[in-house]
């Protein structure tokens, strides 16, 4: 049978998922490591007392870790989704799919998102599109998956890097538009460049109320997408951004109005205590959970995200800290380089 020819949009989603994979790599540094937390040797607290459960949008998530947005859009990413759906269902996981607008485009493309549906058929999940489409849109996007919330992603700096990218950034009207209208929650996150307080004060004015900062440190959009350009022009750009601590230090004035959720460089489950120490109120994870399924298939991939979450339990029994509310005000000390953006940035703690 001769299979019709691939969309350039469909080609770009196996790109995406061959390139993270390609570039991913599993001991690399980033700013989590310059956050450390003091050891207590007498928490007075076992670690079947710690609840890791969190809120969000008035619903309960057992896990306070999520797969956030990767993929679809192509039949082999329809595999991968049939799978992180499994994954999610076995491990009790919220999950984001890629972004959508592909689909809402080229309807034949809408089984390799709703396949994540049927493979867990009460679990919850995200839909995902880009800023810049409208409430119809939205509305699609979240129909085709029965989503109980929608992400919508600011992504500028891999627009621009990228060849075919939208080279026009008017977003902040239609982003009200959509959460004031959408019978559902709206997420907006960045895609690894990370967030500022200048970014997250634009947001909470049209009203979001949920920001996933989504930081530098793990996926990496400027190389990924420089890697698809025939002159690879921009190379020099690919340590822009905040990281994802820096994005959370960003966010801490508005963390009483606002949910931050954190995302970007995820490695291991003390990534995900320390991003919660900084007022995440759910972390998000993309590339180390693709490189998992990549690497060992799902029913591997659950068992080991299934360890990770007793294994946050564990680190927070040690800290003394019986949930995430009182994980907060944990002892950590920083590095002097994340004190240095501190006092640059003239955010305190
Ligand atoms: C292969 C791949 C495809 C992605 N596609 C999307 C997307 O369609 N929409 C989106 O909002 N984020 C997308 N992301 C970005 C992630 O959701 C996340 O913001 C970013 O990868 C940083 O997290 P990480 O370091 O854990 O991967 C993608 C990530 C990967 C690895």
């Amino acid at each position: 049978m001769v299979r019709p020819k691939q969309s350039i949009q469909s080609h770009r989603k196996d790109e995406h998922v061959f390139l993270a994979e390609k570039f991913h790599q599993d001991d690399r540094q980033n700013d989590f490591d310059g956050l450390r937390f003091i050891h207590q040797s007498l928490p007075e607290l076992a670690i079947a007392d710690v609840d890791i459960s969190t809120q969000f949008a008035g619903t309960t998530w057992q896990s306070p870790f999520y797969i956030n947005g990767i993929t679809g859009g192509s039949q082999q990413t329809k595999k991968l989704n049939a799978q992180l759906a499994q994954v999610a269902q076995i491990a009790g996981l919220p999950m984001a799919t890629g972004s959508q607008s592909v689909a809402i485009k080229d309807p034949t493309l809408v089984d390799t998102f709703s396949v994540i549906r049927e493979f867990n058929p009460a679990g919850f999940i995200l839909a995902n599109i880009g800023a810049g489409n409208d409430l119809s849109v939205a509305q699609k996007a979240v129909a085709m998956t029965q989503a109980n919330a929608l992400e919508i992603h600011v992504n500028t700096a891999q627009e621009v890097v990228m060849p075919e990218g939208d080279r026009e950034f008017y977003w902040l009207d239609q982003i009200g538009e959509i959460v004031a209208n959408l019978d559902v929650p709206v997420i907006v996150k960045e895609v690894g460049f990370g967030m500022s307080a200048e970014t997250i004060a634009k947001l909470q004015s049209v009203g979001v109320t949920n920001i996933d900062v989504s930081g530098k440190g793990g996926t990496n959009f400027v190389t990924i997408e420089n890697e698809r350009r025939r002159d690879k022009a921009y190379d020099y750009l690919s340590d822009w951004g905040q990281s994802t601590v820096e994005s959370l230090f960003e966010s801490q004035a508005f963390q009483n109005e606002l949910t931050i959720l954190a995302s970007g460089g995820i490695r291991n489950p003390l990534d995900i205590v320390k991003a919660l120490r900084l007022g995440a109120s759910a972390v998000g994870i993309s590339g180390q959970i693709l490189h998992m399924l990549i690497k060992t298939g799902p029913t591997e991939t659950a068992e080991q995200l299934l360890a990770w979450q007793a294994q946050i339990q564990s680190i927070m029994a040690m800290l003394g800290a019986r949930n995430l509310t009182a994980l907060q005000s944990a002892p950590m000390i920083l590095s002097p380089n994340l004190r240095h953006y501190l006092n640059e940035r003239h955010l305190s703690l």
